[in-house]
């Protein structure tokens, strides 16, 4: 090897090591945060133990929660895990009693406005479904687990605690919006704040609330999608300012609605609500959809968000538009075929067992999942929604599946139900 190539290897490796040199250094600074930008965490004197020792065994738990606001408040893991007195499900650790679970009740500590608003809300109630004809597909027709991993996963367990004082496995982890927790407090804030960063920019986006608002029966999030305003989100995603505080429409914010937005958010007059049903004017899951209390209010509320981004006039004649849908769906569709059923009922012709008769799985479809998906794409502007997973559907199960079914288990019973104008073309008419 001549001295000339040894120069040259040393200049290389020299030259290599620098590099990595720089590397490291590169991502040195890619770790830290850029002073100023992000405070330190404030680790308190109690939490101390188990930030050291979480940082081995759950490294991501620690990275989670040291990017929370309250690690930068000094709320640490045993302000929000230690056990009160009368906790079912206590359990002592490292010398120190703490719960697993930080309920509702928990967090009403410091947050008792939003805990107050959410335990007064429909979603609080999430896990109430015993008695539903849903419930009875899934837990009867449908049968074994799937309960606890399908229904419950959205609409909650109970979480019972076992004598060990550990938690049933049968019924924890749950994340279900009206889980009923052993202090009795009802949901988990969870549903909506991820845990450990409880991050804004999470609960303000649409599929936080997709995850559950979602599928066959209930697609907001694909009507979200396909509307505009999804457009728009997907698009604009760095305009939206997801992360600032306080969050109001038309201020802090203009590229687009999310769910958030229209369903909880701030507008320049009316404060976050944790209450998703105060500004909906229709209920649109049971089979006729009908008014809800002080729908007048709500309907004005719901306005006060559309005109930070449109005019009145604009926001007025689309809700004309859909309650006119709501009103057609009403009398055309879902009142003749609940008359058709209450008709078989009544001549004995259904038994009292719920979806031992096809028509009943017919009709199921017809309200819950055709029905309800024409009434969702009309109130949040998805025309594909209205039109061909919506009231296609719901004109081709109802002339093609509904009367012909119940026809021919009791001829005659659809006559008055086909009385309505809207069936004149039956008969050759318009
Ligand atoms: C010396 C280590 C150590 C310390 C100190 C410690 N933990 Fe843990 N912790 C663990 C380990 C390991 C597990 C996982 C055990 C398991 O798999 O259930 C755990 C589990 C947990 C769980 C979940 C239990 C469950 O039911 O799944 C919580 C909550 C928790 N720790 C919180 C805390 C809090 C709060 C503190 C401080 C008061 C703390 N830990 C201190 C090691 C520690
Ligand atoms: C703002 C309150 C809050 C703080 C602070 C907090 N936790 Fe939690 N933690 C929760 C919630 C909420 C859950 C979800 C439990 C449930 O409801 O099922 C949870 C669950 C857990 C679990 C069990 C679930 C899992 O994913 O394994 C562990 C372990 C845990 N926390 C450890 C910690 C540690 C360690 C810290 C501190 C670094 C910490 N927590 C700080 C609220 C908090
Ligand atoms: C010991 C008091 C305390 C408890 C318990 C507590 N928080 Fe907080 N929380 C705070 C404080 C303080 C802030 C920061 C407020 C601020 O500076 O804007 C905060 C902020 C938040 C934020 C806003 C986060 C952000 O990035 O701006 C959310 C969401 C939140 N908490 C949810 C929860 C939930 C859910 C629980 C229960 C699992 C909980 N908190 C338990 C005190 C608490
Ligand atoms: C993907 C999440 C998810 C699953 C799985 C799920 N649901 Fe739901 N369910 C919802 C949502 C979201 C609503 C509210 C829809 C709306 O308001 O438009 C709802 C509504 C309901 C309602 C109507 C409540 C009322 O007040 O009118 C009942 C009853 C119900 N679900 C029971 C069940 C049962 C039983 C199962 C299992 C067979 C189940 N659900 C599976 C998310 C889910
Ligand atoms: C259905 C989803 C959902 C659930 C469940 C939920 N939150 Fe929120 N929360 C949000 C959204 C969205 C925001 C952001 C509101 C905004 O600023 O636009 C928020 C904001 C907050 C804030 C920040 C303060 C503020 O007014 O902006 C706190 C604190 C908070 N939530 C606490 C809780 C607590 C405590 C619970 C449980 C009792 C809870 N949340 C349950 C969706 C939810
Ligand atoms: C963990 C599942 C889950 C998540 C996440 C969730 N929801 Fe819900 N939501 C439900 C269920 C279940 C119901 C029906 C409750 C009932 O009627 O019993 C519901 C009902 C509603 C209703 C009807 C309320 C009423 O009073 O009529 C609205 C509106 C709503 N949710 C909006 C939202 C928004 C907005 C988000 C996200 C910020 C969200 N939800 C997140 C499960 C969820
Ligand atoms: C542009 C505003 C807007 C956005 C964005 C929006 N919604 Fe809606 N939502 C509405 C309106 C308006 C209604 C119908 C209100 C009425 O009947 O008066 C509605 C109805 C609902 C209902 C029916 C409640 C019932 O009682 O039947 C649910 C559930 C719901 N929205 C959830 C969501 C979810 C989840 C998202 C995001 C994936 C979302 N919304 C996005 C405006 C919006
Ligand atoms: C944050 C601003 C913002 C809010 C809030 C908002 N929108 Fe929009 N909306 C837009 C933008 C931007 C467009 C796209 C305008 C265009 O067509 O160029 C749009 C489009 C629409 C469209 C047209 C849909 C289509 O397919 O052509 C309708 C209808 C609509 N919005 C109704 C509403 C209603 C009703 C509300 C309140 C429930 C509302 N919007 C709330 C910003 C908003």
């Amino acid at each position: 090897m001549t001295a000339e190539f040894k120069r040259v290897i040393v200049a290389v490796l020299g030259m290599l090591f620098l590099a990595s040199l720089l590397v490291v250094a590169y991502k040195e600074v890619k770790r830290e945060h850029k002073p100023g930008e992000r405070p330190k965490p404030v680790v308190a004197a109690d939490s101390k133990e188990c930030v050291d020792c979480h940082q081995k065994t759950s490294p991501g738990i620690v990275l989670q929660w040291q990017d929370s606001k309250h690690a930068l408040r000094g709320i640490g893991c045993l302000t929000c895990h230690a056990a009160d007195a009368k906790d079912v499900d206590a359990f002592e650790h490292h010398g120190v009693k703490i719960a697993t679970i930080v309920s509702p009740l928990d967090c009403s500590k410091c947050h008792p406005t939003e805990f107050k608003q959410q335990a007064a809300s429909r979603h609080a109630e999430a896990a109430s479904f015993v008695g539903s004809a849903d419930n009875f597909l899934g837990e009867v027709v449908e049968g074994g687990p799937t309960p606890t991993l399908g229904c419950e996963a959205c609409h909650g367990t109970t979480v019972k605690v076992l004598p060990s004082g550990k938690l049933d496995p049968a019924t924890w982890p749950n994340g279900g919006m009206g889980r009923i927790n052993p202090d009795g407090s009802k949901g988990s804030c969870a549903a909506c704040h991820y845990r450990h960063d409880f991050s804004l920019a999470i609960a303000r986006g649409p599929d936080t609330c997709g995850k559950c608002h979602t599928g066959p029966d209930h697609p907001q999030l694909e009507v979200y999608n396909e509307s505009k305003h999804g457009v728009r989100f997907r698009e604009l995603h760095d305009q939206m300012n997801l992360t600032a505080q306080p969050w109001v429409v038309g201020r802090d914010y203009h590229a687009a609605p999310t769910c958030a937005t229209c369903h909880m958010s701030a507008t320049p007059t009316q404060p976050v609500n944790h209450d998703p049903g105060m500004r909906i004017a229709w209920t649109l899951r049971p089979i006729i959809s009908t008014r809800q209390k002080d729908w007048e209010q709500k309907r004005d509320d719901m306005m006060d968000v559309c005109q930070q981004c449109h005019s009145e006039s604009w926001a007025k004649n689309y809700f004309t538009q859909y309650d006119a849908f709501v009103a057609h769906y009403n009398t055309k569709f879902a009142a003749p075929a609940q008359l058709i059923m209450d008709g078989l009922r009544k001549a004995g012709k259904l038994t009292g067992i719920q979806f031992d008769e096809a028509i009943e799985f017919t009709f199921f479809e017809l309200w819950h999942h055709e029905g309800r998906r024409a009434r969702h794409g009309a109130a949040m502007m998805a025309p594909d929604f209205v039109q061909w997973k919506g009231m296609y559907e719901v004109a081709k199960n109802f002339y093609t599946r509904l009367v012909p079914e119940a026809e021919k288990l009791l001829p005659g019973v659809t006559r008055t139900a086909l009385q309505g104008e809207g069936h004149r073309w039956l008969q050759g008419g318009k």
